[in-house]
């Protein structure tokens, strides 16, 4: 099969990428901006494979993407702004991106005939303090960054009914593993404890989030690509919800830090309290989780214990600016 994955140099997209060249063999076209967040090093494994291409330009670029769809028998796209706190200090780009970005690609969707996999977040559909949201639950979105989000899968649904481009939605709970930019999280919290900085939690620490190895999200999405009805939305949330200071404290006995370095910090305005997705529809299809939070939060640690050169590049970078823009403090070195 022949892909074209947009945003495929960052996090959650790299994975997937990855996935399809070494598990199914796809020739792929990444096109990404390379924002902050992208990175080449993340397709370093990859870019030579048979097929592979890589197109530097935002999903907004019209021209850059009519020429990069040729000959893609789809579109996965992944290309967005993904964090909710610079959703909230500089909202500007998330709306360019979600907003006009998903659009441009629909289109070049629809002029080629070809499937267009949206990739979606859980928090669309807002908080929930019990229970667990399914794909008709109502979207009550409450950043910038899932109003902008939950405003492109309103769009991509749109080009199915009026058009009836083949677009399926597939929206996934909180995802970790390797090569997450050090700005979410898991990944902040492993860094800061291996540097001994402090391990800022925003408010009482006890909001709960639904935690995906990144694996098996790209392996959901894989899956909807292949087996989902278009025009259907498909949720694929992880086998495990904790409660983020229980994070916290198994990523200080993973890496051998001090509870002492835990800060409890201003809370995030709008702050959601918990994320729950049901997933029983892509289960239905043949989709399973098959990594567990203990084991993948191991791994995810042991990768950042091991991939020294992937963060200290970031970690040395413009990431301090937006470090001490965000907590007021400077990291160490
Ligand atoms: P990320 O921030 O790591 O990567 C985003 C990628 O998109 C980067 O490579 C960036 O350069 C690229 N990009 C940004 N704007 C672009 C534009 N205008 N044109 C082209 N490329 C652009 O994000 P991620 O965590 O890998 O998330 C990928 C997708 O998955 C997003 O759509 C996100 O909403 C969704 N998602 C993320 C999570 C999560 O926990 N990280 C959970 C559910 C869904
Ligand atoms: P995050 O990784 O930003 O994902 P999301 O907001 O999309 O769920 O945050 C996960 C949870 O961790 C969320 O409840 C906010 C909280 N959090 C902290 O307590 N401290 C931090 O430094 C960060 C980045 C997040």
């Amino acid at each position: 099969m022949k892909l074209l994955v947009c945003g495929g140099a960052g996090f959650i997209g790299s994975n997937f990428v990855r996935q399809r060249i070494v598990e199914h063999g796809d020739a792929v076209t990444v096109l990404d901006k390379l924002t902050y967040a992208g990175r080449e090093e993340n397709l370093a494994d990859v870019r030579d494979s048979a097929g592979f291409e890589f197109v530097r330009a935002g999903i907004e670029d019209a021209a850059a993407v009519a020429g990069a769809i040729e000959g893609a028998d789809a579109v996965v796209n992944f290309a967005a702004e993904t964090h909710v706190d610079r959703s909230i200090s500089e909202p500007d780009a998330f709306i360019t991106t979600h907003a006009v970005g998903t659009f441009v690609l629909l289109e070049a969707a629809r002029a080629s005939g070809v499937r267009y996999v949206q990739v979606s977040t859980d928090e669309v559909y807002g908080s929930i303090e019990e229970g667990s949201f399914t794909e008709s639950s109502p979207l009550l979105p409450s950043s910038p960054y899932s109003a902008t989000k939950a405003g492109a899968d309103l769009l991509v649904a749109s080009y199915h009914h009026t058009y009836e481009l083949e677009s399926l939605i597939c929206r996934g709970s909180n995802n970790y593993g390797p090569y997450q930019y050090p700005e979410k999280l898991i990944p902040l919290m492993v860094l800061n404890a291996l540097h001994g900085d402090p391990l800022p939690v925003y408010g009482d620490g006890q909001q709960v989030r639904n935690w995906i190895f990144v694996e098996d999200f790209a392996r959901g999405i894989g899956h909807v690509l292949a087996h989902g009805v278009p025009g259907e939305t498909y949720n694929v949330g992880g086998p495990d919800e904790a409660v983020n200071l229980d994070v916290v404290k198994r990523i200080i006995a993973l890496t051998g830090a001090s509870d002492d370095l835990i800060e409890y910090v201003t809370d995030r305005p709008g702050h959601d309290r918990r994320y729950s997705l049901g997933s029983e529809k892509v289960r239905a299809l043949g989709w399973e989780a098959r990594v567990r939070f203990d084991e993948g939060l191991e791994r995810t640690v042991a990768w950042y214990q091991n991939n020294r050169p992937w963060w200290e590049t970031i970690r040395s970078g413009d990431y301090r600016a937006y470090y001490e823009r965000q907590y007021g403090r400077s990291l160490g070195m």
